[in-house]
């Protein structure tokens, strides 16, 4: 059993902050060795419940759940900040020749581990990753989570039309390579599988049903592809599929909506595709530094929440322009500025915060799991350090409350908070 003694940030279960300005976390294993939050809260109450523990104080500092990117890229890692008329062009003249790559082993190894020290040093614990359509970037990027004993998510990119020689896939074998990654890495210590068509412009009938067809075979892996990005992308979408009620209703058609399945982005949405993804329990990943970038359009908050579906923000690197957390969340401020109808200020601090905690976690299936450091969440953690620089150190001692500090770091915030990330070790 070990104790962190510093300012501590936890999430109730509807979401709220709850914040201990003097907090102690304790830490300890699990009956597998696996090391979790065994006690929370304020110092003086939590230190009397374990006189025994040791405890390190970080005075200054907060300890917050890791960030929890509900969509990145890893082999778009080298192509942030791209330039394009938009998402197709932007593609076809960065995306596919640099994910036609990751055909080499020895490629894709060294952007993984790029990749994840990029996301360590930024605070992110966990991401919904796509790799690319060959198995060998699937297979570096799992080894080198494994290695971190992370909690990551990833899957071999679906593509079989539409596609450049060097990144299209065939059919057949293509679920089959999925089938067999299922097999390996699917629950293998803190890894999950996604089945990640690429979207379904990308993708023949049969793909996609071979796709939701494993989907239903093993119902706990997760389903990952892009919806409604673009408005092209969305004319492109109709003409190839004239018989569905929407694009989104494409994968419904195909049994790719369900517990699990997240899209990201969502942006070219009607009511009947917000109900369709309440009612599936499918969710969407917001990507708003990647929809400025691309020039693609804001998320509508309101009408998720008056709907009420689920969704997490994500970077979207490379679309996404960093692979901060602050400047992601700061982006979704400025989208829900946006689509204000009421007055008032937009989406509030601490709600962004937990939309990239413990609402991703929750939107992930992954709720009491990670995104959270409530009693038997898996102890990844995050000690911030809210004078890492000149001007945080000034703003954040001006803060009247909770609200006002969180919007600081938020506001100026970068890699340079994050003091330190502690990934919750086994055995
Ligand atoms: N739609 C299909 N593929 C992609 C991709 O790689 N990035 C984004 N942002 N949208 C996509
Ligand atoms: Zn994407």
């Amino acid at each position: 059993m070990h104790a962190y003694r510093a300012s501590l940030l936890r999430f109730d279960a509807a979401g709220q902050p709850v914040f201990d300005t003097d907090g102690l976390l304790v830490i300890g294993p699990d009956g597998q060795g696996r090391q979790r939050v065994q006690d929370a809260g304020a110092f003086a109450e939590v230190a009397a419940r374990h006189p025994g523990a040791a405890v390190t104080h970080w005075p200054g500092r907060i300890l917050a759940p890791g960030f929890v990117d509900m969509h990145i890229h890893f082999p778009q890692t080298d192509i942030i900040g791209a330039p394009a008329d938009g998402l197709l062009p932007w593609l076809e003249n960065y995306t596919f020749p640099a994910e036609s790559r990751f055909a080499d082993p020895a490629h894709s190894a060294e952007v993984a581990e790029v990749f994840f020290d990029e996301l360590l040093r930024n605070g992110v614990t966990t991401s919904l990753t796509f790799a690319t359509s060959h198995p060998q970037s699937v297979q570096a990027f799992f080894e080198a989570a494994q290695r971190r004993q992370l909690r990551m998510i990833s899957g071999k990119v679906l593509q079989d039309r539409h596609s450049p020689d060097g990144v299209r896939d065939q059919t057949e074998r293509s679920l089959t390579d999925t089938e067999a990654l299922i097999r390996t890495w699917h629950n293998r210590d803190r890894l999950g599988y996604a089945i990640t068509p690429r979207f379904a412009p990308t993708s023949t009938d049969a793909q996609l049903r071979g796709a939701g067809e494993l989907a239903a075979k093993y119902p706990d892996t997760w389903i990952h592809s892009h919806v409604a990005e673009n408005k092209d992308e969305v004319k492109w979408a109709r003409e190839l599929f004239p018989h569905a009620r929407s694009y989104l209703d494409v994968y419904a058609g195909f049994g790719l909506m369900r517990e699990r399945a997240v899209y990201a982005h969502c942006i070219h949405f009607d009511d009947d595709d917000r109900r369709l993804m309440r009612d599936t329990g499918t969710a969407s990943a917001v990507s708003p530094t990647s929809n400025l970038f691309l020039g693609s359009g804001f998320f509508d908050f309101e009408g998720a929440d008056r709907i009420g579906y689920r969704y997490g923000l994500a970077s979207d690197v490379g679309g996404g322009t960093s692979f901060s957390p602050f400047a992601t969340m700061l982006a979704a401020y400025y989208v829900g500025r946006e689509g204000q109808t009421k007055p008032g200020v937009s989406i509030p601090p601490s709600q962004l915060w937990w939309r990239h905690t413990g609402g991703a976690a929750r939107a992930l299936g992954l709720d009491g799991v990670i995104g959270n450091l409530q009693p038997g969440c898996e102890a990844d953690f995050l000690v911030i350090d809210p004078k890492a620089t000149p001007l945080l150190a000034r703003k954040t001692a001006l803060a009247n409350n909770l609200e006002e500090l969180l919007f600081s770091l938020i506001v100026l915030g970068d890699d340079r908070l994050i003091e330190r990330t502690v990934i919750s070790q086994a055995g």
